[in-house]
């Protein structure tokens, strides 16, 4: 079973292990490996994360993570539209992982449906140029664009590229996605304890 819940400061450090985690795997060929092989988990990485969390209670950001066996393996945070912005979009896909071992099984598609669902907007989201990922953002609806932009990682820079997401088409998105409407599962009773169950 796979649980979706709103993600609490304890997480952080999860969290943290996760994002280091996934870029190294996902990244290895794109980005410079000294940077990826010094990737650690200090107290103030730690403490960045908490605030993102915190950050959700006064602004319009959106925080999950997923569970698995009870264990936190993947997480989503979104909100309102930072710089660069695309197309006035009002919304944006920060970050979104979930740790090698457990992708493909469908856990990244109920983290971005939950978000899709909660947003219930179009919205825009970065990934670097010639990851492989490009293909699941295919599947999980979103559009490539032509907008590219120039991040800097370690002392290099990478090109980003913008994808869009338009909530026209979030029913073949995921077709069980009304669970992830937390309106839909609490008149359904099955919203419990701020964790949405899906299954
Ligand atoms: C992007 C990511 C979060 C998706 O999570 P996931 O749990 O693997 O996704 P899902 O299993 O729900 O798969 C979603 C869709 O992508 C497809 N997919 C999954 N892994 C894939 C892969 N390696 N290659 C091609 N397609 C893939 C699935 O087939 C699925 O579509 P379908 O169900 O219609 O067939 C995860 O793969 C990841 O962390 N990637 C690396 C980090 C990254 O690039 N993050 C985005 C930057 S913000």
């Amino acid at each position: 079973m796979i649980k979706i819940r709103p993600a609490l400061t304890n997480d952080a450090k999860k969290i943290a292990y996760i994002k280091n985690t996934t870029w190294k795997d996902t990244y290895k060929n794109l980005i410079d490996s000294f940077y990826l092989d010094n990737l650690e988990i200090s107290q103030e990485i730690i403490n960045k994360w908490k605030n993102r969390i915190l950050d959700t209670k006064s602004n319009q950001t959106y925080f999950w993570v997923a569970l698995k066996s009870n264990q936190v393996v993947g997480f989503l945070w979104g909100g309102g539209a930072r710089d660069p912005k695309i197309e006035k979009l009002k919304y944006e896909l920060y970050a979104f992982y979930v740790l090698p071992k457990y992708q493909h099984q469908g856990i990244g598609k109920k983290l971005f449906s939950t978000f899709a669902n909660n947003i219930k907007k179009d919205f825009f989201l970065w990934m670097l140029k010639d990851n492989m990922s490009e293909l699941i953002y295919e599947k999980l609806k979103c559009q490539k664009t032509n907008y590219e932009n120039l991040i800097d990682i370690g002392n290099k820079q990478y090109k980003e590229i913008a994808f869009i997401y338009k909530h026209k088409n979030i029913n073949q998105l995921d077709p069980n996605c009304a669970f992830c409407d937390p309106s839909v599962i609490e008149k359904q009773g099955i919203y419990k304890n701020g964790s949405v169950v899906v299954t």
